[in-house]
C-alpha cells in the first residue's frame, strides 16, 4: 500500500489553549485561528476569569486581535475558586458566555493561585454544574509537597478525581492534558460523561528528553511528562478511535526570558505547528484515518456542538520549524523550534 500524501478533514478545534492577553494576544491567537475553528480559551489570567462580564470582556479583546481573514470562535471559561458564585456560573452559561468551568487545584501550575483548595468547597457549583450539563475542564494533578511530581496525577485521581466522578456522576468532566497509562485507563473505564484531551508534546517527547544532554527548559510543561510507558499509553489512546480522546494542546507561551531562567515556567508554546505535529504522530502510528475522530469530532461530539463546516488540508512536505518566533517584540520558543516535521498546513477549503 501507498503511504497517503493528502489529507482532507473536517477543520479541527483546540480544546485547551492559553492565548494571554494584552501585549502578545494578537501574535499569539492568531496562530490558532489559522487553523482551528474553535477553542477553549483558559482563563487563568492574572487576574483570573472568574465573572461572566470579565470573559465577554476578554472575548471580545480575543475577537478583537483576530485577523478579519480567519472564521473562529473563542468558547469562554471560568476559573474557579474557593468563593465562585454558582449563580454567576449559571448564568454565565445559560446566556453563552461560559462554555465550561475549570478547575485547577490552587498552587498547581502557572497562575493557579487563587484555585480551588478543596473540592468540598465546592460542591454547590459542581452540583449547578451536573444539573445544567456544564462541563467541568480539571488540571489533574494535587500540589501535597510530599507527592513527586512525577505522581501528582495518578494520586489526583486516586484522591479526588475517583471522588468527584462518584459524587457527581451525572457531571459531565474533561481530564485535561493527560500524561499518564493511569489516566488513560481512568477515563476508558468511566462512564461516557467522563472524556480527556491529550496535548501534542505528551505524545511526542518522555520525562528524559527533558534532560537529554543537558535540561530543556522549553519542553517543561505542567504536568510533566512522564515515562516512555505512559507516552505510549497516550499514543495508543488517542490513535485508538475512541471518542473519549480528543485534541487540547495545552498551548502555552512564555517568553524565552521567563523559561530560561533559575525557575523557569511551565508552558510549551505549540499552537503554531500543532496541527503538523499531531499529524506526524498519527502516521507514525498509522493511523492517519483516526486524525479527524481525534482533531475534529469527538471534540463537539462531547460538548454538544455541531463538528466545523470547513476543511482542512494536509499535505506531506517537509517544513522547517523557525528556531524562535517574535510575538509582538517578545521572543518565543515554539515547540519544534529548529526541527523538520512532514506534514504541512495546506489551507481550509
Ligand atoms: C500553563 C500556563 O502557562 O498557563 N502551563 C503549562 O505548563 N501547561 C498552565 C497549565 O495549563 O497548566
Ligand atoms: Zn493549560
Amino acid at each position: 500500500m501507498t503511504a497517503k500524501n493528502n489529507l482532507t478533514i473536517i477543520q479541527l478545534d483546540d480544546w485547551h489553549v492559553h492565548v494571554r492577553d494584552a501585549g502578545v494576544l494578537a501574535g499569539v491567537v492568531n496562530f490558532t485561528a489559522r487553523q482551528f475553528g474553535r477553542a477553549i480559551i483558559m482563563p487563568n489570567l492574572a487576574p483570573p476569569i472568574t465573572s461572566a462580564a470579565a470573559a465577554r470582556d476578554y472575548r471580545a479583546r480575543i475577537l478583537a486581535a483576530v485577523d478579519a481573514k480567519y472564521d473562529f470562535t473563542p468558547l469562554m471559561t471560568c476559573y474557579l475558586t474557593d468563593n465562585i458564585d454558582q449563580g454567576e456560573i449559571e448564568t454565565g452559561f445559560m446566556g453563552g458566555v461560559f462554555t465550561a468551568c475549570k478547575l485547577y487545584p490552587a498552587g498547581a501550575t502557572t497562575n493557579s493561585d487563587h484555585g480551588v483548595t478543596d473540592i468540598g468547597k465546592i460542591t454547590n457549583v459542581l452540583e449547578t454544574m451536573q444539573r445544567i450539563g456544564m462541563p467541568l475542564l480539571v488540571h489533574g494533578e494535587v500540589t501535597d509537597g510530599d507527592i513527586d511530581i512525577f505522581d501528582r496525577e495518578a494520586v489526583f485521581i486516586d484522591r479526588i478525581m475517583s471522588k468527584i466522578t462518584r459524587d457527581f456522576p451525572g457531571l459531565k468532566i474533561v481530564f485535561e492534558h493527560i500524561t499518564t497509562k493511569q489516566a488513560v485507563d481512568f477515563v476508558k473505564e468511566s462512564s461516557a460523561n467522563i472524556a480527556a484531551t491529550i496535548t501534542p508534546h505528551h505524545l511526542v517527547y518522555n520525562r528524559s528528553a527533558i534532560f537529554e544532554g543537558g535540561i530543556r527548559p522549553h519542553l517543561y510543561c505542567l504536568p510533566i511528562a512522564k515515562r516512555e510507558v505512559h507516552r505510549l499509553a497516550l499514543r495508543a489512546a488517542a490513535t485508538s478511535g475512541s471518542a473519549k480522546f480528543f485534541l487540547g494542546t495545552d498551548s502555552a507561551p512564555h517568553s524565552i526570558d521567563a523559561k530560561q531562567s533559575a525557575c523557569g515556567c511551565a508552558g510549551v508554546f505549540n499552537a503554531p505547528f500543532a496541527l503538523e505535529s499531531y499529524a506526524c504522530v498519527f502516521d507514525q502510528e498509522n493511523a492517519l484515518d483516526k486524525l479527524e475522530g481525534f482533531a475534529s469530532l469527538h471534540g463537539p461530539d462531547f460538548y454538544g456542538l455541531e463538528p466545523n463546516k470547513r476543511k482542512i488540508v494536509l499535505e506531506r512536505a517537509d517544513i522547517d520549524v523557525p528556531k524562535t518566533l517574535d510575538i509582538m517584540g517578545t521572543k518565543i520558543i515554539p515547540f519544534h523550534g529548529g526541527e523538520k516535521l512532514n506534514w504541512r498546513f495546506a489551507g481550509l477549503v
